[in-house]
Formats: C-alpha cells, sequence, structure tokens
C-alpha cells in the first residue's frame, strides 16, 4: 500500500512546490484559463516568492513513497485556504480532498471556527466540486463589484455541518466583510488581467 504523508513544509521543499504548481498551471489550469492569465501566473510563480510568502502563510505539502505530489498554502489568520495543487500525475485520487480536510481539521484544534476560500466559479469546475464535497457553502462576493465574473466565497463552520443559512445569505458570513474588502484588492487585479 502507498504511504501518504502530510506535513509542513520545509524551506527546501520550496523547489518541488514551484515545480508542481507551474505543471499545474501547464497542465491543468490551461485548457480553461486565459492564455494571458495563465501566463502571467507563471512569470509570478517561482521560488522567490514562495519564499517571501513562506514565513507569513503556512505550507503544507502531501507526499506519496516519499515523493511530493502536492501542496497547499493557508493562512490562519485570515482563515482562507489560498491554493491546493496536486501534481497532475496524481489527481483524481482523492490527494486534494484529504488535504482540504487536513487544513481545515488544523484550524478547527487551533480553535478557529470557520475556514473560507475565494474563487472563480466558472472556470475551475473541478476545484469547486471539490470545495462542494468537503461541504462548503458559496455565495457571491459581495465586496465588489465583480461584474461580469462570478467569483464566490465558499466557507464552511468546522463545528457544524449544518449550512448555517438565513434566506440566501449563510449566518457567518456576515462577520467576514472586513477580510472580504482586504481580499478585495486582489480580486480586482485579477478582474483586470482578464480584461486587458
Ligand atoms: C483542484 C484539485 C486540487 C483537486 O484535487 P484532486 O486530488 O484532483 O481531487 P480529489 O481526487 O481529491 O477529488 C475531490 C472531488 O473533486 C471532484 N473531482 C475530482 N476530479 C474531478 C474531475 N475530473 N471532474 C469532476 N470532478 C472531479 C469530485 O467531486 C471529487 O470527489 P469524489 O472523488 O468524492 O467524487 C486538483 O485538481 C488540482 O491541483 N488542480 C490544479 C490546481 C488548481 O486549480 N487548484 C485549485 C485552486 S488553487
Amino acid at each position: 500500500m502507498n504511504n501518504k504523508v502530510i506535513t509542513k513544509a520545509k524551506r527546501n521543499n520550496i523547489k518541488d512546490i514551484v515545480k508542481i504548481h507551474k505543471k499545474c498551471v501547464v497542465e491543468t489550469n490551461a485548457d480553461t484559463y486565459d492564455p494571458k492569465v495563465i501566463k502571467t501566473w507563471l512569470e509570478q510563480i517561482n521560488e522567490k516568492n514562495v519564499q517571501s510568502q513562506f514565513d507569513s502563510t503556512s505550507w503544507i505539502i502531501i507526499k506519496e513513497d516519499k515523493k511530493i505530489i502536492g501542496f497547499a498554502q493557508y493562512g490562519l489568520e485570515d482563515q482562507t485556504i489560498y491554493q491546493i495543487q496536486i501534481d497532475p500525475d496524481y489527481q483524481g485520487k482523492g490527494y486534494g480532498k484529504k488535504i482540504f480536510l487536513w487544513t481545515m481539521n488544523k484550524a478547527k484544534t487551533l480553535g478557529y471556527r470557520n475556514f473560507r476560500l475565494y474563487t472563480d466559479l466558472e472556470d475551475n469546475k473541478v476545484a469547486t466540486e471539490l470545495y462542494r464535497k468537503v461541504g462548503m457553502i458559496e455565495e457571491p462576493y459581495i465586496g465588489e463589484d465583480m461584474s461580469p465574473y462570478k467569483f464566490v466565497i465558499f466557507s464552511k463552520n468546522l463545528y457544524s455541518n449544518k449550512t448555517e443559512k438565513i434566506g440566501n445569505r449563510n449566518l457567518f458570513l456576515k462577520h467576514q466583510e472586513e477580510i472580504q474588502n482586504r481580499a478585495a484588492k486582489d480580486l480586482k487585479k485579477l478582474i483586470n488581467l482578464k480584461h486587458s
């Protein structure tokens, strides 16, 4: 049986992290995203950029038989998952879900009540399926006018499987406006890129 391990990433894993990320962009994301977006992402994915975020955010890796096959980056302070990347040769085998649930469990053991991420619903259908599968609920991003792109927030209450909806609003998202506004700047940049 294959031996799978999830651990905190170390600086000497950065090279593999960058390699997997680029491979995902070229082999997985390039099918659905605009070539201009892909080109910009590839320019931004490098060891220097990961190094610069290595201490301010949390990075974990998943290994199969000692080989790194995926990673995730999240921010406990923001209670947000920034990215999950699974080597395309290993996608569709449950690793994405495993690393996702590990991260949420970590947040819970550290006392956080919920966890979230921001995404554009249209482009990455596999990822959004995964978020739904782990019990996240979604609502449109309301921090800024994102039209015509459909940005959404996926979030999950770590203490209850209830969706906690009132009308069409998710109860616990009311308290997240400040965090949403902080992320709005980054999302706006992405939208401008898509328009150009
Ligand atoms: C998105 C990603 C992390 C998912 O990881 P994965 O290991 O391939 O996914 P899993 O095998 O754990 O599957 C989890 C769920 O996703 C859905 N899914 C997986 N592959 C799918 C496919 N090809 N088509 C449709 N749904 C799919 C399924 O619902 C699955 O749950 P199930 O197996 O219980 O039915 C991975 O595909 C990836 O790294 N993609 C490129 C990078 C990226 O876009 N990351 C997300 C944004 S940062």
